[in-house]
Formats: C-alpha cells, structure tokens, sequence
C-alpha cells in the first residue's frame, strides 16, 4: 500500500504510539489523515479531521464509520494496561475492562470498518498489539490474555476480509516509552521508531510487523512457520464460502 495515496484513521491519536503515527502518516504524505480520541480537544492544533472516539462506545464507532467515510487505512491503536495479575487482583474489574478496550473494542472498529474498506477498494487493517499477545507475563497477566484475544481477532478478521481485498496487519512489539509503561524502568522503544516502522511494514506489505528487537527475537523464540497452517485454514473458510 502506498501511503501517499491513502486516507487514513489512527484510533487513541492523542498520545503515545497514536500521536508517533499521526506525525509519520503526516510526514510520510498521507492523502487525509482522521485523527480520534475521546476528547478530541485532546488532539492538538495541527489535526485536519478530528473524530470523536471512545472504541467501546457503539454509538461512536458507527457514527465513526460514517464519518470516515473514506478511510482505507485503519490503524487500530487504542489500547489499555492496568498492569495487575490474573488471579491475585483484587477483582476482574481491570480483566474486563482490559477485555472491553483491546478486543471487544478493537472487534467493534473491525466489524464497523470493514464494509468501509471493502468500498474503497479493500486497503489495509492494523491492530495494535504486543510480544505478549504470544505469552502471559503474570504481572500483568490480564492485559496478555486481551492482546492474545486481540491477535485471534486479527488472525479471525484476515481469513474473514481476504477475500475482499482487505490486508489485516498485525503489529507486535515489547516495550514502548509512552504513558503507558511510564511506571517502568526497563528498556523501551520510542513510540516514533515504532510508528516508522509500522509504516514500512504497511508500505511493504507485511501481514505481521514485528517493530522492535524484542518483537523479532520472541517471534523467533516463541513461534514457528504457521503459514501453510494458516493457508490451509484459509482454504477451509473460503471453501464454506462459496458465494464470497
Ligand atoms: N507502551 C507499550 O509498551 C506497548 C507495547 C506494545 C503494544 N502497545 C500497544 O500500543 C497501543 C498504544 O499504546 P500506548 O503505549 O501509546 O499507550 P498510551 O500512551 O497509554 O495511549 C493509549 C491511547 O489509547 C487511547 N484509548 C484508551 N482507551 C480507549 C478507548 N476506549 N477508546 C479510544 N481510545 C482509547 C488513549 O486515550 P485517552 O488519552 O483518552 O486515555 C490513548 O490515546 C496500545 O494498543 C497498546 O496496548 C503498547
């Protein structure tokens, strides 16, 4: 996909990895670029096309997706982390919360954009999401388990919008220094070397951007080639599709 020639929605855009990726879609020559928060005021001066967005609100993300009416570049950003164990947290408050921002939410946008998308010609559909969608580390084992939902979800929706020309990207990297990971003193990436590469992944083609070493030494660690498995799960969904 060539980033000059597309128009663009970039989800949790007034801060961290949201803001990196606004100023590089800028800066990289994007057509039109819709910038959504939950408090637009939030976005800044420079924003053209501010957007109204609390992904875990319906209302919104319908009216969202008539707003950007446009958009065949949709970058799932918006995310949570409340840092807290599965089982030794006090309640499932921040489990479900997690649930409700970084899969019900993302799902909401993928199942609100795709027909957007497949209008404008398929494009391309990017989550956001983390080494530890690949593994559970217990100090923040609720936050793992909704990235490891939300990369089911991303593998889900490319089998469901191949078909339609739709690239589903996903973008997995360790720690990056923004808001969320504040609180850390570990080794952390910044969120415009993340944007950058996200968007020569996206430029490239990639189905799966690993921003970051970590991201790229855990791939290799943890996983292997599970391409021919996919590919023949695909041939599975598409056979039971016969009129798609
Ligand atoms: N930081 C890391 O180490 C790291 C590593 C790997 C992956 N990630 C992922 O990268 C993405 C961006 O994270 P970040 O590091 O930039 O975090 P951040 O600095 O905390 O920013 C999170 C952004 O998401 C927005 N957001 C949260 N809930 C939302 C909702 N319900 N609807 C719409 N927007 C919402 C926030 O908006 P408000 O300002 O209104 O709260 C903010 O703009 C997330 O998906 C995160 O899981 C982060």
């Amino acid at each position: 996909m060539n980033i000059s020639e597309s128009t663009a929605l970039v989800t949790g855009a007034n801060r961290g990895l949201g803001l990196s990726l606004v100023r590089l879609l800028r800066e990289a020559g994007c057509k039109k670029i819709y910038a959504a928060a939950r408090q637009p005021a939030e976005l800044g001066a420079g924003v053209e096309y501010p957007v109204l967005l609390d992904i875990t609100n319906p209302e919104q993300v319908t009216a969202a997706a008539a707003q950007c009416h446009d958009v065949d570049l949709l970058i799932n950003n918006a995310g949570i982390a409340k840092f807290t164990p599965l089982l030794a947290a006090l309640s499932t408050d921040n489990a479900r919360a997690e649930m409700e921002t970084n899969y019900f939410g993302t799902m909401a946008m993928c199942r609100a954009f795709a027909p957007v998308l497949k209008r404008n010609g398929g494009g391309a559909l990017v989550n956001v999401l983390s080494v530890v969608s690949w593994f559970n580390a217990p100090m923040q084992g609720s936050y793992c388990a909704s990235k490891s939902a939300e990369w089911s979800l991303t593998k889900a929706a490319r089998f469901e919008l191949r078909s339609q020309g739709t690239r589903v990207i996903g973008v997995h990297a360790g720690y990056i220094d923004t808001d969320m990971t504040a609180a850390l003193t570990l080794a952390k990436t910044s969120p415009d070397d993340i944007a950058r590469r996200i968007l020569a992944g996206i430029e490239r083609g990639d189905e799966e951007i690993l921003a970051d070493e970590r991201a790229q030494a855990l791939r290799a660690e943890l996983l292997g080639d599970y391409g021919p498995f996919e590919a023949a799960m695909q041939q599975t969904w598409d056979r039971s599709r016969p009129s798609h």
